[in-house]
């Protein structure tokens, strides 16, 4: 039975989708979910769920190395086999990725390498592309780069605003992070080359949205 420490900052959505399908019968169990912050609201649903919670504060540390080290004690008093960032706020160190090397998972909200950083759903309007989404991936130093294990895409609508293209990708997000997470704790993900693939994949490491593009009466595509 392998342990998952997930690692969230705020609403945890995308933690709860992995705790659910976690529950259905995998070869895992989430040993904790860690907060850098005592208000994130995903903490109380982690609760519920009777799994251990712990906040490490940030503004309680005077740098991002003190900061990382006390959050990896946090991480590792679990001995997890998988550290889950899940809407993680926080630019992390070099020694804190190296600890975790091979066994760190992110989700970003964009079809990396577009668009790192954060506001991504902006980012994606202004540049005007046609085509956006979420990534997980393995996490290496560089901010939000790093072998990808599954992306999910969408259409952009012409009306579409950052906040409508966040919704709708979340529901996507909720369905690549989990069906991840479980490639991993099946010990069926395969890194070579930075390249990642899953063995004996039943489902594949791409999910297109459905469009949600409605052509207007007549007009053909
Ligand atoms: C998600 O959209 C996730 O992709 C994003 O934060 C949101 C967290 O939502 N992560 C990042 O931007 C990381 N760079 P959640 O707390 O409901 O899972």
């Amino acid at each position: 039975m392998k342990k998952i420490v997930i690692l969230i900052s705020g609403r945890g959505s995308n933690m709860e989708a992995i705790v659910r399908a976690c529950a259905g019968g995998w070869p895992a169990r989430v040993a904790a979910v860690l907060s850098n912050r005592p208000d994130a609201a995903g903490l109380q649903f982690a609760q519920q769920q009777g799994i251990a919670t712990g906040v490490v504060d940030h503004r309680q540390f005077p740098d991002r190395a003190s900061f990382d080290a006390a959050m990896a004690e946090a991480i590792d008093a679990h001995a997890p086999d998988l550290v889950v960032l899940a809407g993680f706020m926080r630019i992390l160190t070099p020694a804190f990725v190296d600890r975790y090397a091979g066994r760190l998972l992110n989700i970003h909200p964009s079809l990396l390498p577009c668009f790192p950083g954060l506001n991504t759903h902006k980012q994606a309007l202004d540049a005007g592309v046609k085509l956006h989404g979420a990534t997980v991936h393995f996490v290496t130093p560089e901010l939000d780069h790093g072998p990808i294990v599954i992306q999910a895409a969408l259409d952009v609508l012409p009306s579409d605003t950052p906040e409508s293209l966040a919704k709708r990708l979340l529901d996507c997000e909720h369905q690549i992070y989990p069906r991840a997470v479980r490639w991993f704790v099946e010990d069926r993900l395969q890194l070579q080359d930075g390249v990642v693939n899953v063995i004996n994949p039943a489902e594949p490491q791409l999910l297109m949205a459905i469009s949600a593009h409605t052509p207007a009466a007549g007009v053909k595509a």
